[in-house]
């Protein structure tokens, strides 16, 4: 159930994502683009249509995009950082969000904001850099599907054992896209070898 982005490219953005030295506003061109390459693998299955047009010599049937909107939803506050990719690419994308915060104690999250568009029978797509405990993408999740979407997929930069573990137990069918699937978390539930806190990273807090 796990995605992993197989492309040169791919490795070789997770890896300036993950030194150090990357300062914020190379952090977040960095992270604008590899969700883009994330965008196009978690998006294969999106369904066509024939449209017969015109090229400048002549008659031509190919294929549009069949009309199914997607739904972006990112997990406040690192999980913004995904969205522009998705909105660039696509052309009938709308957005809701979900507002989530670690307990930098016990690593639970706590739930601030939630604002969705109508989501029963549409595809949702949730973006969130993160996939830690996984407790942050499970409890997103649960709001999630209690909308009733048709579909849903969980999009992340980089994933932790525990959390794919931890998805995959309450939510079986919800298939996780990844640029890198790490070793482990440490005592604070931090990823290793991982990149650190990606909001902080983000926004130089
Ligand atoms: C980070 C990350 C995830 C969460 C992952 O957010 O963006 O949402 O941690 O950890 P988990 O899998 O253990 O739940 P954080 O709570 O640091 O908030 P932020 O995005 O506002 O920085
Ligand atoms: N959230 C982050 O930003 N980084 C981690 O390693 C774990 C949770």
């Amino acid at each position: 159930m796990v995605h992993l982005l197989q492309h040169p490219l791919a490795a070789h953005i997770v890896t300036h994502l993950r030194d150090r030295t990357t300062k914020p506003a190379t952090f977040r061109t960095l992270a604008y683009q590899l969700t883009l390459l994330l965008a196009v693998e978690a998006t294969r299955d999106l369904g066509t249509e024939p449209r017969a047009i015109e090229t400048p010599l002549e008659p031509f049937t190919g294929q549009v995009l069949a009309h199914q909107p997607l739904i972006v939803i990112p997990i406040l506050r690192a999980g913004l950082s995904m969205v522009q990719p998705f909105v660039d690419i696509f052309p009938d994308v709308a957005m809701g969000a979900v507002g989530l915060e670690r307990d930098h104690e016990t690593a639970r999250p706590r739930s601030y904001y939630q604002k969705f568009p109508p989501l029963g029978g549409r595809r949702v797509i949730v973006v969130d850099p993160m996939l830690a405990t996984g407790g942050s993408a499970v409890l997103a999740l649960d709001l999630i599907r209690k909308e009733r979407p048709a579909d849903i997929k969980l999009v992340c930069i980089v994933a932790a054992p525990e959390g794919v573990a931890a998805v995959a137990a309450r939510h079986s069918g919800v298939p996780i896209y990844a640029a890198a699937l790490d070793r482990e978390l440490n005592a604070r539930k931090y990823i290793l070898p991982g990149l650190g806190d990606f909001g902080d990273r983000l926004y130089g807090t």
